[in-house]
């Protein structure tokens, strides 16, 4: 039977899990398929502990029998005394157990950094009763208050979340609870700052299209700055877009500490940022540029990270080396001014274009197309299997030149040290019907090394996408014999991305963002959904 015929009579959901279980999706997987070296795993029975679900239009967050969800923030929930509220857009949410100072690792009470993306503008203009007939785009400065509303919505918040009585819910904790919006003021550091590049700025105003991130060894929280135009692409006034796209630091236990905008890792399209640590103990941040024909960076730190000093470590990420990847060869190359003939000779327009190393960071696409690097199909979100190193990229898609529904690959670090600068690359799950899962986002992993995988397409009755419906979550074992087999676990409402995965240590709560609902989780009084983070729970995530 061929496959189109097969889906056809299975229904697209099971038909592709059950073609996915013959193993022809994973290349170089254990079953010694494909080329490189095989998958060095320990053949670990990992499998979902819950039925898949089948992909659907309902417009619900739609979970396995036995999960529910319940909803702890929206877009605009009030989340302290100040009267600061809730932003836009949900993604990445971070855990960070109330006791982790202490070592703790309390799984019902904690504090989360959750990103807020990008503004609504036409729901703020429909609040404000802005009619969009007369709305003059180019002249947001005659909108101040629509101005301040999108300002206000996009950054990040810091939320104490507990369970109480079975329930989560946000509790109104000054202590903690705050925004960061893109008025905040922070601080650049590292080679960048003060430079020309940036037009001598040391302190910039707020962080904005905050995407993914992740959290240090340090408990901090990594914020991504991803897409950034914001004069182009929602026309706001007086703006400089050497300011945005970088990675911004965030402690969440100390709202006194300054927010730090570390130059060092570079200035892209960051998706995300996790973090390792080096044989010999410095730090190692993996970041994708999500853009079409953009590139796969890491960063090393120069000092080695201090596991009994939570302060000796706040300035690790201020100074170190960005490498970016070369696939043809397997390998990191630097992106070093001083050191890097192609980097010192590099025009554009005509010129030689980098004078030193804060134009090659704080332009580092240049960079890497300047050294030879390997553009990728939109390098999202990337992540370290915790239990032998790998590192795992998703790349979403890349319609320019016929990849719609991306992939994700797997990097082996040489020598297993995330040190090294070489490396091997499998294709992990080819997405589209040999798997079943499609365009891969943000990415996680819980602690018996299963991948926790979002999707990000927008799918009409009638397109590329119309068969896998709403965008789902699942889980993919990365060893045993479902090595590469999506189980879907979540479906979203119509018109989200489902976001942010994040399991509490305990493994019983998954933390999820419902991004850009079109009517789910209505506002009161609109006929606009809202974004909002959520928790599930109700059964096991993994065994
Ligand atoms: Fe904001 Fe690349 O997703
Ligand atoms: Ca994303
Ligand atoms: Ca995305």
């Amino acid at each position: 039977m061929d496959r189109r015929r097969f889906l056809t009579y299975m229904g697209s959901g099971t038909a592709a899990l059950a073609v996915a279980s013959t193993g022809i999706s994973a290349a170089g997987s254990k079953k010694g398929h494909g080329q490189g070296p095989p998958h060095k795993g320990h053949g670990k029975p990992l499998t979902a502990p819950f039925k898949s679900i089948e992909r659907t239009w309902d417009n619900d967050l739609v979970l396995p029998k036995g999960y529910h969800y319940n909803i702890v923030a929206s877009y605009g929930d009030v989340i302290n005394s100040k009267g600061e509220t809730f932003g836009d857009s949900a993604d990445l949410t971070v855990y960070f157990p109330i006791d982790s100072l202490e070592g703790g690792n309390s799984s019902e009470d904690g504090v989360i950094w959750v990103n807020h993306e990008f503004p609504e503008p036409e729901h703020y203009m429909n609040m404000l009763g802005i009619n969009p007939e007369s709305f003059d785009s180019f002249n947001l400065k005659n909108y101040p208050k629509l101005l301040n509303m999108q300002k206000e919505s996009v950054g990040g918040s810091v939320i104490r979340v507990t369970k109480e009585d079975g329930q989560w819910k946000l509790v109104q904790d000054d202590q903690y609870n705050r925004r960061v919006t893109a008025k905040t003021p922070i601080k650049l550091t590292g080679p960048a700052a003060g430079s020309k590049a940036v037009k001598g700025a040391t302190t910039v105003e707020g962080t904005l299209g905050n995407c993914s991130g992740g959290r240090t060894l340090w408990n901090t929280a990594l914020s991504c700055e991803e897409n950034t135009f914001y004069a182009d692409d929602y026309g706001w006034p007086n703006f400089t877009d050497e300011h945005y796209g970088w990675v911004v630091e965030v402690d969440p236990f100390n709202p006194n500490r300054p927010i730090h905008k570390h130059t060092a890792l570079g200035r892209f399209a960051h998706e995300n940022a996790a973090m390792g640590l080096t044989k010999d103990g410095r730090v190692v941040v993996y970041m994708g540029d999500d853009k079409r024909d953009e590139f796969f960076f890491k960063f090393i730190s120069d000092k080695t990270y201090n596991s009994s000093s939570r302060e000796a470590n706040f300035n690790l990420l201020e100074k170190g080396t960005l490498y970016v990847a070369d696939l043809g060869n397997q390998k990191w190359i630097a992106l070093d001014y001083d050191n890097n003939e192609d980097l010192q000779t590099y025009k554009k327009y005509g010129e030689t274009f980098f004078k030193n190393q804060a134009d090659v960071l704080t332009y580092a696409r240049d960079a890497a197309r300047a050294v030879g690097a390997t553009p990728l199909d939109r390098p999202e979100d990337v992540e370290i299997n915790p239990e032998d190193g790998s590192v795992f990229l998703s790349l979403t898609n890349n319609s320019d030149h016929g990849n719609f529904y991306g992939q994700i690959v797997r990097f082996e670090p040489a020598k297993e040290d995330h040190g090294s600068l070489e490396f091997t690359f499998q294709v992990f799950v080819a997405g589209g019907r040999e798997s079943g899962i499609t365009c891969p986002d943000n990415l996680h992993f819980d602690s018996k090394g299963n991948l926790w995988v979002v999707e990000d397409f927008a799918a009409t009755e009638d397109n590329v996408y119309s068969e896998y419906k709403n965008c789902g979550a699942f889980m993919i074992p990365t060893d045993g014999k479902n090595f590469g087999e999506p189980f879907q676990f979540a479906s979203g409402p119509v018109g989200s991305e489902v976001t942010g995965p994040w399991l509490t240590p305990d493994e019983r709560t998954l933390f999820l963002d419902v991004q850009h609902p079109a009517t789910w989780n209505q506002h009161p009084g609109y006929e606009f959904g809202r974004s909002c983070l959520v928790t599930v729970e109700g059964g096991k995530f993994n065994k």
